[in-house]
């Protein structure tokens, strides 16, 4: 089988924000406490942070990282996880159970930000919570004035403000299950509005994400068209629910993402930049750039595996078939980096989450290959890319690719998942580039394949996933590329 990948490298691409590379980490089960967090283990630092999963956390090198939830912000109260942890209230966690300790609250995000070197963003109780309590957690965070939130952060030992820029406001609003109550649109632009001047008041430079939806698009419409002024990201959720365990349709749950994500888009096209007299009632300034989809929450849910264990049963172990998904994910995101401006995948440790660990050590899942390959490899731009394939099963095309330049356009990169599990295919790979015309340049592959498609590691294996590499030089005009059944492949140009 011969496939054709045509890179056209004569322009300078789409820009990838980097915040396209987030993770989220939220209340849940296993997912903070027992997870990034514990007091109590041998193999915790001063702060109760994890080292061993700390140090892994840091390889994925991610730029942004979404807490307390999810779902969980629904009743989270923020006033619950500052000040001395002997005093901080324990609370039931009414979302996903157990008891929450509020230990791990906003001085310990934020230092485990700073630790990780990521953009602190966090997401606001709109259910619960009041439009008053959001801006005191603003002033909190941000504040510098002789004020009293401010001067609680100060009591509380941070002189230096937080300087939190990305905030979100709920989190899947329309939901009904337990404590939603925005299923009238109208209500949830009223409520919205109100809590954006609040927050706005208090620092008017925070960039606000607000919830949009994938499906709705009548409500994602809305959004914009009422609250566009103010809204700097449009917060969709794109999960992929396999309908059974067969790779086909795990592969075409994700494929099927590409429609939803078009069309919010198409919206966002739509939708005019330009924001008329806002200043002339509002005592802070309209949104400057255009608005980009934050897709503050996507990864895979594997609910028909039976498999998952824990709070909910979300701690899967992802085989080597879901690490694929997770390259074919990466590379639609970057496919729209036109309108992506940021993404952060669901969860971090232990639930949906690429880090495991219990109270003896942490591991590497199979999907913390490809995010951390393309944090290592991929380009700034997006580059336009064109492939010819055949069809590996009924509706799924055998290669899927997407290509990028560095920033001093010295490299392309080529990112490409080879979705077909019999057969090795062959790629003839076409670079107009008037740059490397007539030259012959370097070529590196990084090929990752898994040890069987349903392989996972463990905390005593974690080599389901092998990694190899090759050079040679090659005429970018026309080359050759050989990618073995069920990988996944970096190519580097220089
Ligand atoms: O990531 C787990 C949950 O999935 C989040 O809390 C919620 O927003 C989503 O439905």
């Amino acid at each position: 089988f011969k496939s054709e990948i045509t890179i056209d490298a004569t322009q300078k691409g789409q820009e990838i924000s980097p915040l396209q590379y987030g993770q989220f980490i939220e209340h849940l089960g296993r997912a903070i406490n027992g997870g990034i967090y514990d007091e109590h283990s041998k193999l915790s630092d001063s702060n109760g942070f994890r080292m061993d999963v700390l140090e892994k956390v840091k390889e994925l090198r991610t730029p942004l990282l979404r807490y307390p939830g999810g779902t969980f912000t629904k009743i989270y109260h923020w006033q619950d996880g500052i000040g001395p942890k002997a005093s901080r209230k324990k609370r039931k966690n009414l979302i996903w159970g157990g008891v929450e300790d509020n230990h791990f609250g906003t001085a310990e995000f934020i230092a485990y930000c700073r630790k990780i070197g990521a953009e602190p963003f966090l997401v606001v109780n709109m259910a619960t919570g009041t439009p008053e309590e959001a801006a005191n957690w603003v002033e909190y965070c941000n504040g510098t004035t002789d004020t009293y939130y401010a001067n609680l952060r100060r009591k509380d030992g941070f002189e230096e403000p937080f300087n939190v820029k990305y905030w979100g406001i709920g989190n899947e609003e329309g939901a009904e299950p337990d404590m939603g109550r925005h299923q009238d649109l109208d209500v949830y632009i009223k409520d919205t509005w109100q809590f954006v001047k609040m927050m706005k008041l208090q620092d008017s430079s925070l960039k606000l994400v607000l919830v949009g939806n994938s499906e709705d698009l009548h409500w994602s419409r809305t959004v914009l068209e009422r609250l566009g002024p103010v809204c700097d990201y449009l917060s969709i959720h794109l999960y992929s629910i396999p309908a059974d365990t067969s790779f086909s349709s795990l592969i075409q749950s994700i494929d099927h993402i590409e429609r939803p994500l078009t069309q919010v888009d198409s919206l966002l096209a739509a939708t005019p930049v330009k924001v008329e007299n806002f200043s002339r009632w509002y005592r802070f300034p309209a949104r400057s750039g255009p608005i980009k989809i934050a897709v503050d929450e996507w990864g895979i849910w594997d609910i028909n595996s039976g498999k998952g264990k824990g709070a909910y049963n979300l701690e899967y172990q992802y085989n080597w078939s879901h690490a694929l998904g997770v390259a074919t994910f990466l590379n639609l995101f970057q496919r729209h980096s036109r309108s992506i401006g940021m993404a952060t995948w669901a969860q971090t440790v232990n639930v949906l989450a690429p880090i495991m660990s219990d109270s003896a050590g942490s591991y590497r899942q199979t999907i913390f290959a490809p995010l951390k390959a393309f944090r290592d490899y991929a380009g700034q731009y997006n580059l336009p890319t064109q492939t010819t394939t055949h069809e590996s099963s009924p509706g799924i095309r055998a290669i899927d690719a997407a290509s990028s330049r560095s920033a001093d356009s010295n490299q392309i990169i080529l990112t490409i998942v080879n979705r077909d599990l019999d057969h090795a295919a062959e790629a003839i790979v076409h670079v107009k580039d008037q740059q490397r015309n007539q030259q012959r340049v370097t070529l590196k592959q990084i090929s990752y394949t898994g040890k069987s498609l349903y392989g996972v590691n463990s905390a005593t294996n974690e080599n389901t996933v092998i990694k190899t590499e090759i050079k040679k030089n090659v005429d970018p005009a026309s080359f050759r590329i050989v990618l073995s059944p069920a990988s996944f492949t970096v190519i580097m140009l220089n």
